[in-house]
């Protein structure tokens, strides 16, 4: 699972906590410092993976995570149709997308 502008990684504790040591759980962002933040929440979770990227250019082969968040991000992105692409491109075949908004925009996407 993939969270798009994981910040402080947060949610990805739970996401890793979720997916298991058999599972992946990635977090991107642009931030170094909250990269940092983020690997050091996730410290001793070695199936998360931490990268650096921008949710426009979503540094991933495509079809590759069965599901993605992203939350309180979107609202930051200004090529809002081209990172909803880059959402699309990298889940695999089939999977839904399920656009909210809240006191951000998530776009989450499940089997
Ligand atoms: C308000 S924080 C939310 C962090 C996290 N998603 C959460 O809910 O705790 C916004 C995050 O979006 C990231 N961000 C801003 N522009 C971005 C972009 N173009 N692509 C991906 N992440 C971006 C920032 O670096 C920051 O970590």
């Amino acid at each position: 699972m993939l969270d798009i502008g994981s910040g402080p990684g947060h949610l990805l504790v739970p996401i890793a906590e979720a997916v298991g040591p058999t599972g992946a759980a990635h977090g991107v962002d642009p931030s170094p410092a909250m990269n940092a933040l983020a690997a050091a929440r996730t410290d001793g979770m070695p199936w998360v993976r931490i990268d650096d990227g921008d949710a426009v250019a979503l540094p991933y082969a495509d079809g590759v995570f069965d599901a993605a968040v992203s939350t309180q991000v979107y609202e930051y992105v200004a090529e809002i149709a081209v990172a909803l692409g880059e959402l699309r491109r990298v889940l695999r075949s089939g999977a839904g997308v399920d656009p909210r908004h809240g006191c951000g925009f998530a776009g989450v996407a499940h089997r």
